[in-house]
């Protein structure tokens, strides 16, 4: 028999009725989707930053094609979120006001926040931006742009599969350095997406968008090329991990 987290597997789609997760680069994805397919996007994408060393988090990303390609598989009253980095914001507000007329930033306030630079306000939240257009939805009482929750953490966290040698880095604790608070994510794709609606994230990791929307009554389309979080993040939504 194969086994299927040995190999990579870029072109593999998993589905279920709730949605699907696809093992592909998300630039090749984009420019293969259909317009207006989706009614939000809602994503991590990496910060540029090298983040606990992996090279996905290394590379230049292509922030004015992201916008561009966004704009078209969205809907036109549709939402997009996205996390990014200090330096990133700049440039996701100016490539995104390209193509939407209202923008706000927004913040996950962490209440567990550690570590200390002297001289320094400690590090304790994390950026991000909605934009959307003058007739999009928006479904919530919650008008404040920051939610405050811990990190992820617990039970919450993937963990390696200490039997899969593949999955283990010498001295990585947790699966992903960058999994989402499953807190966050819910928030946001109640405020931004309906129930029924479609909710696509091209940069899916742990899958915590997908978790959140089949929780919601959502259908979710993620993309992932590292083929360990498209497995732990299957696994999640079948409720196996
Ligand atoms: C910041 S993480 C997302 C974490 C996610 N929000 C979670 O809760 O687990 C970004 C992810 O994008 C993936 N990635 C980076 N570049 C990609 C690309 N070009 N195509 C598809 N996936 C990519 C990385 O492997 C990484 O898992």
């Amino acid at each position: 028999m194969i086994d299927l987290r040995k190999l990579e597997h870029l072109g593999v789609t998993s589905s279920s009725e709730d949605g699907d997760i696809h093992n592909n680069d998300a630039f090749f994805f984009l420019e293969n989707c259909p317009a207006h397919r989706y009614e939000a996007i809602i994503t991590d994408p990496p910060y540029e930053i090298g983040i606990a060393g992996k090279d996905w988090d290394c590379k230049k990303l292509r922030i004015d094609v992201l916008a561009y390609q966004f704009h078209r598989v969205l809907k036109p009253s549709g939402n997009v979120f996205v996390f990014c980095s200090d330096f990133q914001f700049g440039d996701w507000y100016r490539e995104l006001s390209r193509y939407f007329t209202k923008l706000r930033k927004f913040a996950w306030c962490k209440t567990d926040s550690v570590g200390f630079n002297k001289g320094m306000f400690q590090e304790s939240f994390e950026l991000g931006l909605h934009v959307c257009s003058e007739d999009s939805y928006f479904g919530t009482e919650k008008r404040k742009n920051y939610v405050v929750s811990g990190k992820t953490s617990g039970k919450e966290r993937l963990m390696p599969d200490p039997d899969e040698k593949w999955s283990t880095k010498k001295g990585e604790k947790s699966l992903h350095p960058t999994q989402k608070s499953l807190e966050v994510i819910e928030s946001l794709v109640t405020s931004l997406s309906k129930e029924g609606d479609t909710i696509f994230d091209p940069f899916s990791g742990t899958g915590t968008l997908g978790v959140a929307a089949k929780t919601l009554g959502r259908r979710f389309e993620m993309v992932e090329y590292g083929f360990r979080y498209h497995i732990a993040a299957w696994d999640r939504i079948l409720g196996k991990e």
